[in-house]
């Protein structure tokens, strides 16, 4: 009896010992540890903001704690890249130093003519606030100075930045994902890059001011928010019609800042949003995916028929594998949430579009579902944006992530789609949104030119789609390249979906082509959109010179477009994916990797 007291215990100590010393760490150490050696636990302690001091009127019972445990080991994002040679050496640093020429510039004219304004107006030089004028510019650019490795200015731009006032506004709607993805993002990726304190205090102020939009009586967000009433202390509720992009989209941001602060309420906020889409994504009539508009304010996400991952849904699927990357896959329920997703993305939103030539290429459209009669039927609308080209980089995450090789297979072909798009308008610039000529899956794809004429026809709602002269004399007119049916907007707002896309896929395949690729579209857009003291968007694409620009330069130029450019051109392990995750306005977050 006395022995075997004895060897009880003695054996659970054995154990213990064991787990103690196979374990990198106990959890909670080691969750320390991997989020930030130089964490300031003063910079959480601080109580003076603002909107941390506004009375909660609808508080949480039990907030939800941050998975314990360690992370797992993930399979690799990045491919292994061979040694470079010399002369691919000299070529690429030569590319990435005419993006950072490029980039430098636009940074110094935002400084003399808009500094802390929201935006720089690249033609006549005035300065604009449009994102609430807490200086999205100078936020969205914060860690491209660092990346770029322009620290005189970084400094500069921090100091400045950590003096933006988060109590008033120049809108009196404030964009509540908006303001996460690019505030909350940039604070919290230049914290990341820098470890720099007032970084994260100014990350915790915007969190703070975010998560008051979350004091509603079911605590789902009002993406649309009335901020002086939020101010005044009002009672508020969520809106019964919002965009599935802008209630699914705060699971990064928020829960990194939950991580590197050691406040679980961020995180809470958006768990409780997960599992709404958890609890509906097989509920719609596209089981799998959610529709553009949802109710947050009874938390339905399953009544409207339109399905896409495009505009206005975007960055709410893009976060299902991002998610999985940032936590190092503690939150398994995002894996299952994209591969649901994708597997009815996969059959019914991709389409194959009808070209000369008939490239093998993907086209990413939207989905109208059609309920009569207890029947369900899907019509695809082929409809292609810049906006979605995100989807390849998308799929390439998740396809290294998790295993699935013909997930690579459809990112490459969609990235061909983007790339083709470009190379196929007069300027060699994508527009914004265009119709094409869906070929029926599994069938052949053969160029038919009266087949598109006809597509011409219909897609301008003409009676009589034989009409040839009149399909030629619409060609002519509105300069479709062959397969258009319509570019139904015909500019260029200096997006980065397309580079975004193709970097990420570089990263995972090592396909040297897309280095040239990515060098051809940064000098025509270059050549297109430079003005004397920064670049601006295009009018119109169509045209094959002299485009008219835009006196407009979106905080995203800065802050997404060229930053994909100049790592396209850095050291493949340089901002590596296996470390690394971009939110949906390309600012890095520090993954959770088992060491
Ligand atoms: C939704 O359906 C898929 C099968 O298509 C399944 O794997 C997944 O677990 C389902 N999700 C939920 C929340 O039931």
């Amino acid at each position: 009896m006395v022995r075997r007291r004895f060897l009880l215990p003695a054996s659970i100590v054995l154990v213990l010992l064991f787990v103690f010393y196979t374990w990198p760490a106990g959890d909670g150490d080691w969750l320390k540890s991997a989020i930030s050696n130089k964490f300031d636990a003063n910079v959480i302690k601080d109580d003076k903001y603002f909107w941390r001091k506004r009375i909660t009127h609808f508080p949480i019972e039990e907030i939800k704690q941050f998975p314990t445990g360690v992370p797992l080991k993930l399979p690799n994002i990045q491919t292994t890249f061979p040694p470079e040679g010399k002369q691919e050496r000299t070529t690429r640093l030569e590319r990435q130093q005419t993006v950072k020429n490029a980039f430098s510039r636009c940074w110094s004219s935002y400084k003399n003519k808009a500094f802390m304004r929201d935006e720089l107006a690249p033609l006549s030089g005035k300065a604009r606030d449009t994102s609430a004028g807490w200086g999205a510019t100078l936020v969205d650019s914060l860690d491209t100075l660092h990346i770029m490795g322009m620290h005189d200015e970084f400094e500069e731009a921090v100091a400045a930045a950590a003096k933006i006032d988060f109590e008033k506004s120049s809108l009196k709607t404030v964009n509540t994902f908006e303001t996460t993805v690019r505030y909350l993002g940039g604070f919290l990726s230049a914290y990341d890059l820098s470890g720099d304190q007032r970084l994260l205090r100014k990350a915790r102020e915007a969190g703070d001011m975010i998560y008051a939009a979350f004091d509603t009586p079911n605590r789902m967000p009002i993406t649309r928010w009335d901020f002086g009433a939020a101010q005044r202390g009002e009672k508020q509720e969520a809106s019964d019609n919002a965009l599935i992009a802008e209630v699914g989209s705060y699971c990064m941001e928020f829960t990194r800042l939950s991580l590197v602060t050691g406040d679980p309420r961020w995180y809470d906020a958006a768990e409780r949003i997960r599992e709404v889409l958890q609890e509906q994504q097989n509920t719609t009539l596209l089981p799998g995916m959610w529709p553009i508009t949802v109710s947050p304010g009874n938390k339905e996400f399953n009544r409207d028929n339109t399905f896409t991952l495009g505009a206005m849904s975007d960055s709410t699927y893009e976060y299902l594998p991002k998610m999985h990357a940032l936590v190092g896959g503690l939150i398994p329920e995002y894996q299952s949430m994209y591969e649901t997703a994708m597997e009815t993305a996969l059959s019914v939103n991709f389409f194959r579009p009808l070209l000369p030539y008939s490239p093998d290429i993907l086209i990413s459209g939207s989905v109208h579902a059609n309920d009569a009669w207890g029947q369900t039927s899907y019509e695809l609308e082929a409809h292609g944006q810049h906006l979605v080209c995100f989807v390849g980089g998308m799929l390439a995450v998740g396809g290294r992530l998790f295993d699935k090789p013909e997930h690579l297979t459809v990112a490459k072909k969609l990235v061909d789609g983007c790339i083709w798009t470009y190379t196929a308008m007069p300027l060699g610039i994508m527009p914004e949104t265009f119709y094409m000529v869906p070929c029926k899956a599994g069938e052949k794809c053969d160029w038919d030119a009266s087949v598109w004429k006809e597509e011409v026809l219909q897609q301008a709602n003409e009676e009589n789609v034989r009409d040839m002269e009149k399909a030629d004399a619409r060609i002519a007119k509105y300069s479709l390249p062959k397969g258009f049916t319509e570019i139904s907007e015909v500019k260029y707002h200096l997006r980065s979906e397309a580079i975004e896309s193709i970097f990420v896929l570089y990263r995972a395949t090592g396909n040297k082509d897309l280095l040239d690729t990515a060098w051809k579209m940064f000098q025509t857009i270059q050549k297109h959109t430079e003005t004397k003291l920064a670049n601006g968007g295009v009018g119109d694409v169509t045209v094959s010179d002299r485009a008219p620009k835009l006196d407009a330069m979106e905080s995203h130029w800065m802050g997404e477009t060229l930053k994909y450019f100049y790592l396209m051109f850095s050291e493949s392990d340089f901002i590596s994916l296996d470390e690394w995750v971009f939110n949906t306005k390309a600012h890095p977050f520090k993954r959770l990797v088992r060491s």
